[in-house]
Parts: structure tokens; sequence; C-alpha cells
């Protein structure tokens, strides 16, 4: 399959019209998608991926109107969380309408969905005249494309296109809130903060997978983030250890010497820049990826989340 790269959102959308898949921008990380009425176009976002089908897919709409579409209730939580966020690194885990296929969802009851908050993306969902599933558009198990080039090099010759963007703003995926229980639940940390949710629902509380439990959301389940080196937290009270080739992430410069370093303004800066690092190491092939353990509050929270999870492989 040849890929075609285009900058302009109306091309692309053609090809999700025409029952293809095409990979494009948000704030968060890229996205590959196809259109969420269409079981065998979301099947080849599963080939192309290599994505476990046991993990469900966000659905992004380019208004808030179209949510309508893709849920059989908005209850009064969700309600007052579109209102304060949307467009948002947010997705709304919501009971699905009849009409949307069970491969979208992973034969679960339930969608998430989002409104992303960049303009190329709003654009490309309005030529596209229908909600969009969309996982990261990256193989399954590697960190997530914060560019179209990290895009190409997953993805070349197993999509049909890539909607050139800029790199995206925030680095790390969408904030996943379950509201179809009582007290709202943050599946995944994303830079909409629990402090933030809070302020809109004080019962907001961070879901904890128990051990022998079967997660809330499937993808927590799975490989994730990971790039081939191996990743380390570094706490002050760490010592270094001795390997081929090191790199280290983080906000202040370690006494160490690294063969590749990244030292990162701010925490905003450190998640926007952490996979694309990854994948940088990984084409130096670098051993082993030392990240500056921080404090989780904030948008901390997310990225400390897929540090760790990027240390556990
Ligand atoms: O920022 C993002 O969310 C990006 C951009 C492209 O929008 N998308 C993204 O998709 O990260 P993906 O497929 O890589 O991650 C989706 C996560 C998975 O952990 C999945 O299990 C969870 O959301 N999820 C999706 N639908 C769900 C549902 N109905 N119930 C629980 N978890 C769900
Ligand atoms: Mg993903």
């Amino acid at each position: 399959m040849k890929t075609i790269l285009t900058t302009s959102a109306k091309e692309a959308a053609e090809f999700i019209k025409r029952g293809g898949n095409a990979a494009f921008p948000t704030e968060t990380v890229y996205g590959l998608g196809a259109n969420v009425f269409d079981e065998n176009a979301i099947a080849k976002v599963f080939v192309a991926k290599q994505r476990p089908a046991d993990n469900p897919l966000i659905a992004h709409v380019g208004s808030v109107e179209q949510i309508k579409l893709l849920v059989s209730e908005i209850n009064e939580t969700a309600q007052k969380f579109i209102e304060a966020f949307f467009p948002a690194p947010l997705t709304l885990v919501l009971p699905k309408a009849e009409r949307v296929p069970l491969i979208a969802t992973a034969k679960l009851e339930t969608i998430g969905v989002r409104m992303p908050k960049n303009d190329l993306a709003l654009e490309f969902l309005n030529y596209c005249e229908t909600p969009v599933v969309a996982p990261s558009a990256n193989l399954s198990g590697k960190p997530s494309p914060t560019t179209w080039q990290a895009v190409f090099e997953d993805l070349n010759g197993q999509v049909d296109c890539i909607l050139q963007g800029e790199a995206t703003v925030i680095g790390l995926e969408s904030t996943v809130l379950d509201c179809t229980t009582e007290i709202p639940l943050v599946l995944r940390a994303g830079a909409i903060t629990l402090e933030q949710l809070r302020k809109i629902e004080p019962k907001t509380k961070l879901y904890q997978n128990k051990k022998d439990e079967k997660p809330k959301s499937p993808g927590l389940k799975h490989r994730h983030y990971s790039p081939r080196a191996k990743v380390i937290i570094l706490s002050s009270k760490f010592k270094v250890q001795s390997s081929r080739s090191k790199a280290f992430i983080g906000l202040n410069l370690p006494d160490e010497e690294f063969d590749l370093i990244k030292i990162c303004a701010s925490i905003e800066d450190y998640a926007h820049s952490l996979f694309a690092f990854f994948r940088e190491c990984d084409g130096e092939n670098i051993e082993t990826i030392y990240c500056q353990k921080i404090a989780e509050t904030g948008i901390g929270l997310a990225l400390m989340d897929r540090i760790k999870r990027a240390a556990e492989n």
C-alpha cells in the first residue's frame, strides 16, 4: 500500500469518507482515524497497528453536537465536564449508542468520546462529516507518535494517508474519565488533571486497578509506551549504573556523563518531549534511558504514569 502524505485536511478526510484510514495530529498525540460506523475501515486500523482486538478505541468529534450520534445518554456529570472542558485532551467514557459497532469498543457497551483541541484536527474531523475512531498512530507497544515523522516511521505502507501537521503540543495521551459510574473515575491520567476535574466534580477519583481484577480500561493491561532501551526512574538517591550507552531526560542537569541528554525547561516540556526522546534514543541505539522522577501532581501524574509503564518492560 502506498501511504499518501498531505498537508490538506480535506484530502486526508477523503480517505475516511471512502472507507480508508488516515493519521492526523491532535493536541495530545497523532491518531489513526477511521469512520466510527464503518466496521471494515476500523478492522484495517487494528491490523495496521497490530493492536489487540480487546483494546477499545476513542471516538473523536468535530463538534459537541456529534456526541449524540455516539452515546445513548449524557448524564448530568458528563454534561458538566463537556461544558467545562471540550474541546480538550479529555476522553469521557459514556454508554454507547446501539448503532456504534462493537469492533470500535472492543465489545464494551461504553464508548470513549473526545473533541480534540487542535485546529487541524477539527478541520479534518469536520470534513469527515462523521465521528472518527482513532487510537494513537503508533505500532502497538511503541511510544505514541508526537510528530508525523514518527507516524511515518511506524506505519508507512500500512495506512492510506498521513496528514502532516505540527509536532503535538502536549505529547501525552488524553485523560480518560469514566462517567458511567456513580463517582467519575480517571482511568488514564493526562493533561486535564485530577485537580482540574475535581473543581467540576469534587468526588472524582483516580482508578486503581486491583491485582487479579479485570482492568476497567482494557488498554491499561497492554504493554505500552516502551522504547527498546531499558528505562530507569532516577530519584535523587539512585546511582547511575555503567552501561554501554546511556541517556538522560529530566529537569536538572545530572553530574554523570551521558551519551544523550535532554534537559526540559518545565514539567510541560518534559511531558511534551518524552515520547520523541524515547524514539530518538532507539534511533541512536541507546541501551539505558534514565528518566528523572518528579512529583505526581498536575500533569506530573500523567508523566510519571507513562514513565513507570515504560520502566516495567
Ligand atoms: O490522546 C488520545 O487519547 C489519543 C489521540 C489520538 O486522541 N488517542 C489514544 O488512543 O491514546 P489509544 O487507543 O492509544 O488509547 C485509548 C485508551 C486505551 O487505554 C483504552 O483502553 C481506553 O482509552 N478506552 C477507550 N475506550 C474505552 C472504554 N469504552 N472504556 C474504558 N477505556 C477505554
Ligand atoms: Mg495508544
